[in-house]
């Protein structure tokens, strides 16, 4: 089964798919994007994926008028005519093709592509051992919860991380002192019973599955603080782990040189990750 792109209205094999040297992307990262999946078939989240995709929009100030329906229609059709068991989706909206200058294209509409590629599975040796993350200065601009493809210092991070023998990097605020997000999945603290992590703000992405996790929680008495996290809490909690679209609750089980608990999944992650997959039965 071939990877698929949706371009220019069409659906063509992924390889052929081609942007104009001229789009804003291109010159500037002048775009914003999703990255949303199935589960069981069914598309996750969709609704939480287009209300940030919207926002994320009206925060760059790109004027594409974002239609639910036929996003949601188009979405469906890429996912037949790939015909994965699971279809990870990326869709990029940028500012549309224009020579390189700074100001605005007027002429141009905004350039909207997908593709369809099988969702990445996170290997179940991986996912019993639980990743190490190394803790990494957020060097990333002030308005971390606009979805752009301005990545280069989360690729830079995560490469550092992967350098240093890790499996990915969190980044925290030096001067505040301040637990961020990881590179491309947000970040939770257990202590005892308790869940903890960075609340909602500029400094980190409003994730789906973030959201989704915290509901979750509470929804099965477990109490969620959403606040900031000073450094040392990480090193000095009994759990952390991840989450995000492919990295699901995804255990982190050694920060920098410091193992955490007994250096293995924790009860609390293994059971959040349980009542995850529990609930997308019921979706
Ligand atoms: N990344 N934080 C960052 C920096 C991210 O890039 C992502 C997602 C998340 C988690 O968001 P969500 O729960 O909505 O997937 C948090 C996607 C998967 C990516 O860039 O590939």
């Amino acid at each position: 089964m071939p990877d698929i792109a949706y371009i220019q209205g069409k659906y063509i094999p992924l390889e052929e798919a081609r942007l104009p040297l001229t789009d804003r992307a291109c010159y500037f990262a002048d775009a914003v994007y999703e990255v949303f999946a199935t589960f069981g078939g069914k598309v996750f989240l969709f609704d939480e994926h287009m209300a940030r995709l919207e926002r994320s929009l009206q925060a760059v100030r790109i004027p594409f008028a974002l239609d639910r329906q036929w996003m949601a229609e188009r979405v469906a059709e890429g996912i037949r005519r790939c015909g994965y068991t699971e279809t990870l989706i990326y869709l990029q909206i940028s500012r549309g093709e224009a020579l390189r200058e700074k100001k605005s294209p007027t002429a141009s509409p905004p350039t909207l592509f997908m593709t369809f590629r099988p969702k990445p599975q996170i290997p179940p040796d991986v996912r019993e051992r639980g990743l190490s993350v190394l803790l990494v200065p957020d060097d990333r601009w002030a308005r971390c919860n606009i979805k752009t493809i301005m990545l280069l210092p989360n690729i830079l991070a995560h490469q550092k991380a992967l350098d240093n023998g890790f499996d990915d990097a969190v980044f925290y605020d030096a001067q505040r002192n301040v637990l961020h997000e990881a590179s491309s999945a947000n970040l939770f603290l257990a202590a005892g019973n308790r869940l903890i992590t960075p609340a909602e703000g500029p400094k980190i992405l409003s994730g789906t599955v973030r959201s989704y996790v915290v509901r979750l929680a509470r929804e099965n008495g477990i109490a969620v603080e959403e606040r900031d996290v000073e450094v040392g809490e990480i090193l000095r909690a009994d759990e952390a782990f991840l989450t995000g679209t492919t990295s699901e609750v995804l255990a982190v089980v050694r920060v920098n040189q410091t193992p955490l608990g007994d250096g293995r999944p924790g009860p609390l992650t293994r059971r959040l990750h349980g009542l995850f997959l529990e609930s997308l039965k019921h979706l």
